[in-house]
């Protein structure tokens, strides 16, 4: 068991003329599960090949436990790696293939069996034991490579989108067992991916990069209700929350007809910066729906919105319309009632719930309200 730190660690690929990887800063505590993730090239896997020392640490260092690791090969960090494409023996057995580690390092024979025979009972793959990899769906070859890397007791896993090969069904259920293996066997962790709901639904914590920069670590929960900057809102949530460049007024900022309160601190931020706008994020569920003309012409008569698309899920129905924000038609996402959804070609009026706007900066994009 031990902790992960990444202290300011800076991948440069050669040739290259920008890092990878740029100054990484993450403290992973003992036992945690924490999750990378972010677009493709923004330097996942590069962070994690250079804490299985697969690639080299050109700034910064990293730590498992109090062991400086940076320079170390990687069989003596002590860490076991799951691949995407899982990377199988084909000609072993499925026992063969977990236990070669073990082989490898000279443990007995009767040693092997036995921690080979303990992983299979905890992954459900007790009767697939004598089979060879071909023989076996996508999901237990996914659970074969779990294995592998279980009978080896590492200080720390490192799953580089392990489930990216298996069909949507089965990740979800994939996800739920490793995340529920994960906490069973208290393993510290670093698990790459680039599904957002995979890394909100299986991470104690969650990091977001972006072209080789972290931009925030945080709980699911903090990451969702407090998005560091406007990356951040877009990236995390599905659908995403909306994003509304409006202009700043006085004591607020103006939402349709509606005038969003915004700190004045936010506020003087912006205008020091030289902005006259900043940008307004609601999330698809953080809308009142309101009666069209409500109110007549009054503040509170909300934003009109005309519905373009209704997608109906059954328990929800999500409204995809536009509405003309600051002179410009904007598309907008509208979470409703399942049962009381519009008709398209419809106008619906909405209203953000109090206390559930953020506001960035529209030139630096950083968060503004608290
Ligand atoms: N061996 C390499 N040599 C040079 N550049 C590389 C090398 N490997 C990766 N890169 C570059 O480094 C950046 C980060 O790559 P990385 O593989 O870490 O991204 P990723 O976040 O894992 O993306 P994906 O989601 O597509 O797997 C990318 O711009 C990529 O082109
Ligand atoms: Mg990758």
């Amino acid at each position: 068991m031990a902790t992960v730190t990444f202290d300011k660690a800076t991948r440069i690929y050669p040739g290259g003329t920008k890092p990878a990887v740029d100054a990484l800063d993450i403290e992973i505590q003992d036992g945690e599960f924490l999750v990378l993730v972010g677009p493709s090239g923004c330097g996942k896997s590069t962070s994690l090949r250079m804490l299985a020392g697969l690639e080299d640490v050109n700034g910064g260092a990293i730590r498992i436990g109090d062991r400086d690791v940076t320079h170390l090969p990687p069989k003596d960090r002590d860490i076991a790696m799951v691949f995407q494409n899982y990377a199988l023996y084909p000609h072993m057995t499925v026992a063969a293939n977990m236990g070669f580690a073990l082989k490898i390092a000279g443990v007995s024979k009767d040693v092997i069996r036995q921690k080979v025979e303990e992983a299979a009972r905890i992954l459900d793959l007790t009767e697939y034991l004598d089979r060879k990899p071909k023989a076996l769906s996508g999901g237990q070859r996914q659970r074969v490579a779990m294995g592998r890397a279980i009978v080896r007791e590492p200080q720390v896993f490192l799953m580089d989108e392990p489930l990216s090969n298996l069909d949507a069904k089965l990740r979800v259920s994939t996800r739920t067992q490793i995340a529920s293996l994960q906490r069973r066997l208290g393993i510290t962790t670093v698990y790459v991916t680039h599904d957002q709901v995979e890394a909100m639904t299986m991470g104690d914590r969650v990091a977001v990069l972006k072209d080789g920069l972290l931009q925030q670590i945080d709980t699911p929960r903090n990451m969702y209700d407090r998005p560091a900057n406007l990356f951040v809102a877009g990236f995390i949530g599905s659908p995403a929350m909306n994003l509304v460049e409006v202009p700043i007024t006085d004591g607020g900022v103006k939402f349709g007809n509606t005038v969003v309160p915004v700190s004045r601190e936010a506020l003087t931020a912006a205008s020091s910066r030289g902005d006259s706008t900043v940008t307004v994020g609601v999330r698809p569920e953080h809308f009142d729906v309101v009666p069209v003309g409500a109110g007549g012409l009054s503040k509170e008569s909300g934003l009109e919105v005309s519905v373009n698309v209704v997608e109906e899920l059954g328990a929800d129905g999500y409204v995809y319309g536009t509405a003309r924000v600051g002179g410009e038609d904007k598309d907008l996402v509208v979470r409703v009632n399942g049962r009381q959804v519009p008709e398209k070609g419809s106008k619906l009026s909405i209203v953000p719930k109090a206390g559930e706007t953020h506001v960035f900066s529209t030139s630096t994009g950083e968060r503004l309200s608290d």
